[in-house]
């Protein structure tokens, strides 16, 4: 039996992946750090068997020419490592919005690797897994191990993912705003080929770099005023790099604004909550344990929120209980 199922969890980067050191390895410009979000998840089974070509069905719909060709990629490099050639049945099913900001690409890419690796009989170390996660999608290398995750970029540019504190270490919550669940337009794929045309990129880069040190020493103390004061930072900028790039990206909305003007209000009054914005419209709010109501009621009473998923630290990629039914 060639068959595995796995299940990952997408992550919020605190500083972001944004730009590459070496594009075709996905060797990032600058390390990044995330944590892994709990109740979002993608489960995925990879049936290996004899057939002409991969076959891939994500939530239910088979998919896009292109959806499918970066699948069969990520698959020929598991069949190069195993030396298999038989085709795969893939089948993902993610429980949120995929393509629309809220790293979709790292839970199914996470998943669909551990999935294929194990379906194929390799058992992986997780580094290497998290590696191979990579050339999938970069930030999937952040959701197979566990937790509080650092993405670091080494002198010789390679570049390797580990847990920094397990998801107990810290009841942070991401309280996600959502202003729109549509497939966004342009892809990060996009984005990090045409981050270095802004000026800004450089400046930023050396920034994220500069930040990852305290960054990681905000979640070892639990330091939420830190953490959030770095992520607000890095997300602005991020954006920033994106609107000054050629061509420009715009993934924020009205709506964004909106949410990130009342966030900063409330924080003036009181409440301890930061946001930051992946590559896409919604909102990320951090807040701890304590303040999560507080902050998903607030945000669900905004006008143009539609839903507020709420997160918790969670774990790294694993088998399905049931993972060879
Ligand atoms: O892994 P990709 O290519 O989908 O890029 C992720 C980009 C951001 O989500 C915006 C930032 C990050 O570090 O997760």
């Amino acid at each position: 039996m060639h068959r595995a199922t796995a299940i990952a969890h997408p992550n919020i980067a605190f500083i972001k992946y944004w730009g590459h050191a070496d594009a075709a390895l996905h060797v990032p410009a600058n390390p990044s750090i995330s944590m892994v979000l709990d109740c979002l998840q993608t489960r995925t089974t990879v049936d290996f068997r004899v057939l002409r070509k991969d076959e891939v069905i994500i939530d239910g719909i088979t998919a896009s020419p292109a959806a499918r060709t970066r699948v069969s990629e990520h698959l020929d490099r598991v069949r190069a490592l195993a030396g298999s050639d038989l085709r795969a049945r893939v089948r993902s099913e993610s429980n949120f919005a995929v393509g629309a900001g809220l790293a979709s690409s790292a839970s199914a890419f996470a998943a669909l690797t551990l999935a294929a690796t194990t379906a194929l009989g390799l058992d992986l170390p997780l580094q290497q897994l998290s590696a191979l996660a990579r050339l999938g999608s970069g930030s999937a290398c952040r959701s197979i191990p566990g937790g509080f995750v650092e993405w670091m970029v080494h002198p010789d540019r390679s570049a390797t993912a580990r847990s920094i504190a397990p998801p107990e270490h810290w009841a942070l919550c991401d309280c996600i705003a959502l202003v729109s669940t549509r497939h966004k337009k342009v892809s990060s794929i996009r984005g990090h080929e045409a981050a270095p045309s802004s000026p800004l990129h450089t400046a930023r880069v050396r920034d994220a770099t500069l930040q990852a040190p305290a960054c990681r020493q905000a979640i070892e103390r639990r330091n939420l005023a830190a953490l959030g004061r770095i992520a607000e930072r890095d997300a602005v900028m991020m954006h920033a790099v994106a609107m000054t790039s050629a061509p420009p990206i715009y993934y924020w909305t009205a709506e964004t604004m909106r949410v990130v003007r009342a966030v900063i209000e409330w924080r003036e009054a009181g409440l301890p909550v930061y946001y930051t914005i992946d590559a896409g419209p919604n909102i990320h709010c951090l807040c701890e344990a304590a303040h999560r109501d507080e902050v998903q009621r607030r945000l669900a009473s905004l006008p143009g929120v539609e839903q507020v998923l709420v997160a918790c630290p969670g774990g790294g990629a694993q088998l399905a209980d049931d993972h060879v039914s």
